[in-house]
């Protein structure tokens, strides 16, 4: 599973592609407006850092709008996707821009048949939110499944990647995983708590303090 940090702050994104795992990024208006700046200049910033897919949200609301932003979005570097909001411009607009080669990701995917319909369109990336379908009673991944499981039944369909968004825990990322998602798109912090376990920390103890009785640095 490729792995998406769900981020617009430079250190976040800098410290994880430090690690060697990161594949892309996706932002967010509500991303971008925390670090105090605009979707062109932040994902030029990011696309310096990370080799990999990043996706720039559009603002406009109707489809013409979206293309001429997803246009201007797209050239500004090569790995750069379009994000559209799912609704029936979104799709307008998808179909135009994948025609031009250029990668949609449509976001706010709530159900199978927004996804069936994104992917339909030439969607690249559909992404589904888990998190806020479990926040309302419903179960995210239940629907990630059944998505994954309509796009695999057509050959049609089988470009459209799926991200699994909108992500709470690390539980999330791994039944993402179980299911054979395409990729996650992860928030730091959740990137953080996967890394680590106390019997790991634990164990890095007791073989630091080991280490100091082997180099003589406290005596026997
Ligand atoms: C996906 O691309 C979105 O940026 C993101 O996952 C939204 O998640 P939220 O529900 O935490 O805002």
């Amino acid at each position: 599973m490729k792995i998406f940090i769900d981020t617009a702050n430079l250190d976040m994104i800098r410290e994880i592609n430090s690690w060697g795992i990161l594949d892309g990024v996706t932002t967010n208006p509500s991303l971008i407006a925390k670090e105090n700046t605009d979707t062109p200049t932040r994902v030029r910033e990011i696309a310096k850092i990370v080799d990999g897919p990043i996706s720039a949200e559009c603002m406009a609301t109707d489809w013409e709008q979206m293309v001429t932003e997803g246009e201007k979005l797209a050239a500004i570097h090569p790995n750069i996707n379009v994000k559209l909001p799912m609704c029936v411009d979104s799709l307008k607009a998808t179909k135009i821009l994948a025609d031009k080669g250029i990668r949609v990701n449509m976001t706010l995917i709530f159900s199978s048949s927004q996804a069936l319909l994104a992917a339909k369109a030439g969607a690249r990336y559909v992404s589904p939110f888990i998190g806020r379908l479990d926040d309302i009673g419903a179960h995210g991944t239940d629907t990630l499944a059944e998505i994954l499981q309509i796009l695999r039944n057509y050959d049609q369909l089988s470009d459209t990647e799926v991200i699994a968004a909108s992500i709470r825990n690390p539980t999330h990322v791994l039944e993402a995983a179980e299911l054979g998602c395409d990729i996650a798109t992860i928030p730091y912090n959740i990137l953080k708590l996967m890394v680590s376990h106390p019997k790991t920390d634990e164990g890095i103890a007791k073989f630091k303090a080991g280490n100091q009785y082997i180099i003589g640095i406290i005596p026997k």
